[in-house]
């Protein structure tokens, strides 16, 4: 199993470190633009996997090719918003970004299966898509493993006990409109205090460090690989594009082929309106761009 990640940032780092210590892969490529960074990075993990006693491959580079005949591609590549930034100025920039590595990724890695990490995640899910020209099944957008993870941090705190076994999810667009589907019993008070802070949970940690959260983000991914290379088939939270072509995340079914099945949600008359909005913005927003391969006009 070979397993590539574009961009060697935060996120990118902690995922191939991940991979190294469950032993998930054979080979891992860093692909960077900063090609110091991805090449600095792939000596320091080759080393802790060999501290490890372990026998795992790390490359790094800034040259598609070493992508050859890897199984899955992770996409971290992007750059964060900036004070004042608006999420279309940023979806902008970071969808030149994931189109052009996209269609890189077509090129080198054609049977590969693309995982999404840059944001805004569900506009990026579908610039993928569009840019690699794959099946919609091969492209997996990780935002709902990781609002899910915080939802329940949210829950652990206030009931106070494990959430292991819990059921509660995040569905829906990686934004405020992300829906919390919760299985406990919480008062009407105490379900919007835990949505807030799930919606506002990675706010929290850009104020407290000055960047965003990449350990969580990280360990959602894995979730993902883990179900792609058959090890698990726990239902997740992934946002994946649907035969109207709209990305958010569902509860789905992943196996080593893709995105298996796309569970049917039973959603709350207050979480369909919501999500009915969100399609809409999404169906707006994309609209305005135009993508071949890696060459994205805006109108
Ligand atoms: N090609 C390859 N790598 C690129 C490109 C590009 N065109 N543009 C930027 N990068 C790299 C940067 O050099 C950097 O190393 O992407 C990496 C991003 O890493 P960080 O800035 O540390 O960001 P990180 O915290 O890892 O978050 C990655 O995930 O949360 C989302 O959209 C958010 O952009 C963020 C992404």
């Amino acid at each position: 199993m070979k397993i590539a990640i574009i961009g060697a940032g935060n996120v990118g780092a902690s995922i191939a470190s991940l991979l190294i210590s469950k032993q998930m892969c054979d080979e891992i490529a860093l692909i960077d633009i900063n090609q110091n960074l991805a090449n600095a990075k792939a000596i320091d993990l080759s080393q802790m996997s060999i501290a490890l006693g372990l026998d795992i491959m790390v490359v790094g580079g800034d040259d598609y090719q070493i992508l050859s005949d890897f199984d899955i591609v992770i996409i971290t590549a992007g750059v964060a918003r900036k004070d004042g930034q608006s999420r279309a100025e940023l979806a902008k920039i970071n969808a030149n970004i994931v189109a052009q590595a996209s269609s890189q990724i077509a090129k080198f890695a054609p049977n590969s299966t693309i995982i999404v990490v840059t944001n805004p995640l569900d506009i990026m899910v579908y610039v993928a898509f569009k840019a690699s020209g794959f099946n919609r099944k091969k492209i997996i957008g990780m935002a709902g493993e990781l609002d899910s993870a915080r939802l329940k941090f949210a829950l652990k705190n206030h009931l106070g006990t494990s959430v292991t076994d819990s059921k509660s999810c995040v569905i829906g667009m990686h934004n405020d409109n992300m829906i919390c589907l919760v299985d406990e019993n919480l008062s009407i008070d105490e379900y919007e205090n835990i949505r807030s802070q799930t919606i506002n949970g990675g706010a929290k940690i850009v104020k407290l460090m000055n960047t965003s959260a990449f350990y969580a983000p990280a360990a959602g991914v894995i979730n993902i690989c883990q179900a792609l290379i058959n090890k698990d088939s726990k239902v997740l939270s992934c946002s994946v594009l649907d035969d109207n072509l709209i990305a958010f995340s569902r509860l789905v079914k992943i196996s080593k082929d893709g995105v298996k099945e796309i569970l049917e949600l039973n959603l709350k008359l207050k979480d369909r309106e919501i999500l009915d909005k969100s399609i809409e913005e999404f169906i707006i927003y994309i609209k305005n761009f135009n993508i071949n391969g890696a060459n994205i006009n805006f109108s």
